[in-house]
């Protein structure tokens, strides 16, 4: 058997004969054989846009591994700068890697303080936390200008732990600004999670004591966000970053891709469904209008998972475990009826809707004090390996820019009309 597609034009009558290779069809061998047929593949449905050796998720099989570790392994071995590393270089530290890993990131977490002044300062008071990371991350590339220099893998390797390092640091300066307590620097006694908690909820000079469940919970959540493949932000990222854009400017299309309600930001519309949704008597009316069409069931649904989301198993552990020091969050139930309904339901089990990554993250942001408008900008921080990792594999590979085509469905060629006749 040719692992092969022929292919019949019935145009000419001429079959052609196509290779399959890596488990899809190469563009190349398809334009060379069919010139001026192009795929209309809009959201990417069927279209790899990458050979990357990152991370391998089977939506079938329901698993996920980063550079081959399986996700549950990961998520209980390694602490997030491991992975962080492991995304980045392409194997796990050892303990002397890990400890200089972790010093780089820890003495790039500072922002210039004219960022704070002059950037920061300029939003509103009610301004989103993702608009202001977004526009705050890509600021961040006029006090880096040598990072242009994106043909240079040393110079992309110090880019790389600027933006892991100052991520929390962005993100913990958008909250302190929307709330308006002073700014808390990084501090290089505590792990760049605990670090993160430092600059977020530290308040005045009494010392900082962090409850280390809490600390841990939130290390795995940055864990399990970490990568996921071609999905919607890494491939914003890829896209900017194909056109040799600097990488502060690649994160922040990524992490504007993560900002809608389909992809990161359905960490926060879960929270404001759950309190919509108000009381557990009303559970029933809600699953009626998403069957009607009328509302989306938020944290449900996945365009790779159709079993289950490996994540999500993990974190509705990690749940319990936060809530035995946090007290339960009360909308915890409310959670766990939709799900159950849900679950029972042909509408969800024939669409193979599951509860997915986002589904009960936010209770636990929620519980460990986050504001509503910070979860999407936790999910960021924790994908940012993911999303470098890409950048840099792209780079490596020396790809072509991101240019796809597109099929007009517009008008014919017509001629402009005198202002007086239109
Ligand atoms: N609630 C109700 N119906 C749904 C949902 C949902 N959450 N998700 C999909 N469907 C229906 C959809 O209407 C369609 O039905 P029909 O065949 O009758 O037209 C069918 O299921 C297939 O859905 P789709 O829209 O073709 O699926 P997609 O792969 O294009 O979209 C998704 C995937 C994640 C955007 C979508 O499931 C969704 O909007 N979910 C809610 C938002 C969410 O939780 N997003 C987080 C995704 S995971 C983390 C991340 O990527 O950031």
């Amino acid at each position: 058997m040719t692992d092969s597609i022929s292919i019949t034009d019935n145009r000419t009558g001429e079959t052609i004969e196509v290779p399959i290779a890596g488990g899809g069809v190469n563009s190349e061998a398809w334009s060379r054989l069919l010139p001026g047929i192009w795929f209309n593949d809009p959201s990417f449905g069927v279209t790899s846009g990458a050979d990357s050796a990152v991370t391998e998720l089977d939506g079938e099989e329901g698993y996920l591994r980063y550079r081959g570790y399986p996700i549950e392994q990961l998520a209980e071995k390694c602490s997030f700068l491991e992975v962080a590393y492991l995304l980045i270089t392409g194997e796990l530290p050892n303990d002397q890697q890990l400890q200089s890993w972790e010093s780089e990131i820890a003495e790039a977490a500072q922002i210039h303080e004219n960022f704070h002044k002059r950037i920061l300062e300029g939003f509103r008071d009610d301004a989103h936390a993702m608009g202001v990371l977004v526009s705050a991350v890509a600021a961040l590339s006029t006090f880096f200008p040598e990072s242009r220099e994106v043909e240079d893998s040393t110079n992309r390797r110090n880019q790389i732990v600027r933006i892991i390092a100052k991520m929390p640091t962005l993100a913990a300066s958008a909250y302190r600004r929307s709330v308006g307590t002073p700014y808390v620097l990084p501090d290089t006694d505590f792990n760049y999670t605990a670090n993160f908690l430092s600059m977020m909820f530290r308040s005045g000079e009494v010392p900082f004591e962090i409850d280390p469940v809490l600390q841990r919970a939130l290390d795995l959540l940055f864990v399990l966000h970490a990568d996921h493949g071609q999905n919607c932000s890494t491939t914003a990222g890829r896209v900017v970053g194909s056109s040799h854009a600097d990488p502060y400017l690649a994160i922040s299309a990524a992490c504007a891709a993560l900002s809608g309600p389909r992809h990161g930001g359905a960490n926060e519309a879960v929270l404001r469904m759950l309190e919509e949704v108000g009381s557990y008597d009303n559970v029933g009316d809600f699953i009626n209008a998403v069957k009607n069409g009328e509302r989306r069931l938020m944290g449900f649904g996945h365009r790779v998972y159709k079993n289950y989301d490996p994540r999500a198993r993990i974190i509705k552990e990690t749940a319990h475990q936060v809530f035995e020091v946090t007290g339960k969050n009360p909308l915890l139930d409310m959670a766990l009826k939709l799900e159950e309904v849900a679950l029972a339901d042909d509408y969800f089990v024939s669409r193979r809707l599951y509860p997915n990554v986002d589904f009960y993250s936010g209770l636990i942001y929620q519980s460990m004090g986050f504001p509503t408008e910070m979860f999407t900008v936790l999910f960021a921080i924790g994908r940012t390996p993911g999303w470098l990792a890409h950048w840099d594999e792209m780079l490596d590979q020396d790809s072509r820019i991101a240019r796809p085509r597109q099929i007009y469905i517009g008008q014919p060629e017509r001629n402009v009309e005198k202002i007086e006749l239109r």
